[in-house]
This record gives C-alpha cells, sequence and structure tokens, in this order.
C-alpha cells in the first residue's frame, strides 16, 4: 500500500509538473522564440516534428523552414485558436482525413513550399474562417472536386508551381469569396476537360492577378506548351461536340428506336400495299364480270 501510495505522489507531483507548461500562457517550446504571449515562433530549426506543449491558447504558430512531415491529426483539438499557421517550406507528402476538424478560427494557412501531391475531398473541412491559403510549390497532380468544400471565407487560393495538369471547376465555383487565384506554373494539358476550365478563367479575369499571363498549356498529343493568351473559346470549339455517356446512350437508343420505328412503318406500307395489289377487285376484272353478267 505504501508503495501506491507514492506511486500515486509522483504521479501527481508530475503532473503539477506539467501543469505550468499547459497552463495558458506559459511555457515555450526548446528552441523556439514566444515573441509574444500568442506567437510561437521556431522557424528555420531543423525540427523533424512539430514540437509538443505550445501555450494551448496559441494564436500565431511559425514552424516554417524545418523537415516536418505531418500535421498531427489532432493538432486543431489542442491549438483551436490558432489563426496564422505558417507551414512553409517543410516535408509535409499528405495531409490527413479530418486535420482541419478543429480549425475553426484559421485564417491564414502557408503550406507553400512542401511536398504534397494529392488533395482529398474535404482536405480543409470545417475551416470555414481560412481567408488564405497557399499551395504553391507543392508538387499536386491531383485536386479531388470537393477540396476546398467549406471553405466559405476564403479569398486568396495559390495552386501555382505544381504539377497539375487539369482542374475540375467545381473545385473552384465551391469558393463563394474567392478574389485572388494563382494557376500559374503548372504543365496543363489544352484538352476538352481544361476547356471548362478556360471559360472559368475568361469568365472570372480580375480574380487572377496576372491575367493568363505565365499560364501555358500543352497539346495532348504534342510536346508544344501553348501561352493561354493564344488561344480563344475557339480553340476548343471541338469539346463543343465533344458528348457525354448519358448524350451518347441517348443519341444510340433514339437512333435504334428511328430503325425500329422504320422498319415496322415500312412492313406496315408494303402490307398495305400489297393489300391493295391482291384484295382490292381489280377494275378490269370487274369490268368483265360485268360484261359476263349482260
Ligand atoms: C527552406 O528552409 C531551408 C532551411 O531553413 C532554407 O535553407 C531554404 O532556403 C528554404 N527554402 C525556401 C524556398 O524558402
Ligand atoms: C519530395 O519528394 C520527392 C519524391 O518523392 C523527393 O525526391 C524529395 O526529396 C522530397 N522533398 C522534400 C523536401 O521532402
Amino acid at each position: 500500500a505504501p508503495r501506491a501510495l507514492a506511486c500515486a505522489a509522483l504521479r501527481l507531483r508530475s503532473l503539477l509538473l506539467l501543469l505550468p507548461v499547459l497552463a495558458p500562457g506559459h511555457a515555450c517550446p526548446a528552441g523556439c522564440a514566444c515573441t509574444d504571449p500568442h506567437t510561437v515562433d521556431c522557424r528555420d530549426r531543423g525540427l523533424p516534428r512539430v514540437p509538443d506543449l505550445f501555450p494551448l491558447d496559441v494564436r500565431k504558430l511559425l514552424v516554417a523552414g524545418n523537415r516536418i512531415q505531418q500535421i498531427p491529426e489532432d493538432f486543431f483539438i489542442f491549438y483551436g485558436d490558432l489563426v496564422y499557421l505558417d507551414f512553409r517550406n517543410n516535408s509535409l507528402r499528405s495531409l490527413e482525413k479530418g486535420t482541419f476538424s478543429g480549425s475553426a478560427k484559421l485564417a491564414f494557412l502557408d503550406l507553400s513550399y512542401n511536398n504534397l501531391t494529392q488533395l482529398g475531398a474535404g482536405a480543409f473541412r470545417s475551416a470555414g474562417r481560412l481567408v488564405k491559403l497557399s499551395l504553391a510549390n507543392n508538387n499536386l497532380v491531383g485536386v479531388h472536386e470537393a477540396a476546398f468544400e467549406t471553405l466559405e471565407s476564403l479569398q486568396v487560393l495559390e495552386l501555382n508551381n505544381n504539377n497539375l495538369h487539369s482542374l475540375s471547376v467545381a473545385a473552384l465555383d465551391a469558393l463563394p469569396a474567392l478574389r485572388t487565384l494563382r494557376l500559374d506554373g503548372n504543365p496543363w494539358l489544352c484538352d476538352c476537360e481544361f476547356a471548362h476550365l478556360f471559360s472559368w478563367m475568361q469568365e472570372n479575369a480580375p480574380k487572377l492577378p496576372r491575367g493568363l499571363d505565365g499560364i501555358q498549356c500543352s497539346l495532348p498529343m504534342e510536346n508544344r506548351r501553348i501561352p493561354l493568351q493564344e488561344l480563344s473559346e475557339a480553340s476548343f470549339s471541338e469539346c463543343k461536340f465533344s458528348l457525354s455517356l448519358t448524350d451518347l446512350f441517348i443519341i444510340v437508343f433514339s437512333g435504334v428506336a428511328v430503325s425500329i420505328a422504320a422498319i415496322i412503318s415500312s412492313f406496315f406500307l408494303a402490307t398495305v400495299v400489297q393489300c391493295f395489289q391482291r384484295c382490292a377487285p381489280n377494275k378490269d376484272t370487274e369490268d368483265e364480270d360485268e360484261d359476263e353478267d349482260d
């Protein structure tokens, strides 16, 4: 029993030791600078992961220029007061689903110069106050059409200098407050899917800070890159006639229906004609009959 008591006392003591660290507005992770009560600056420290034990009420966290490979899944559960997160120039490869589910106050998120390749559906779900999101200079090849859902306040989105061949217009249409979008520095493919994005860019030209400058696309079969300024809606006129699977189905189906109708009606006509030939009493015969009667 005394041993258990000692153990409990020890636990209590370590808990008490932890308290000042966890208490709001105190303590600073080793090697970081806490310039004011709500800011933690851990930039350029060669850190392999997000340091533990920040003040729980941290609002501005700077971890740019480290080697961090992951934003811990429960990060925003602990640091729900974060408004500003600078994660630029790290080694992030992916974002775990639900990472941002506690990030109701986050307004600024810089994930540029990382190694992200894919953005899944709802990657930033719950970050409803996010105003600026930078994903520039990653290695993005795929952005899900629902990747930016719930980002109702997002005004600035940077997707420049990635590896994007295409981007669904639906992903952009999910952003009602969008004012600035960077799309330059991607190897866009000028195919019919791109035609939708091209129309979007023309309709939303004021949102592209450099207009169509610096945005190029390459032709599917060639290696030549074409500046978007040289293209017009007419360049994609072929795509106007490209058919979706349903269109195709309707056309094939109606074609079949028309053929069947044609076959039936020609049968009917043939029968009618035959009937006229066979059943209708021949005028000459009738005359002959009349003659015989006479
Ligand atoms: C990234 O961080 C490293 C280490 O701090 C630094 O040497 C490098 O210049 C930074 N690169 C960019 C693009 O900011
Ligand atoms: C990014 O990923 C590529 C290939 O997976 C790798 O070669 C490169 O070193 C990575 N860069 C960083 C900064 O982790």
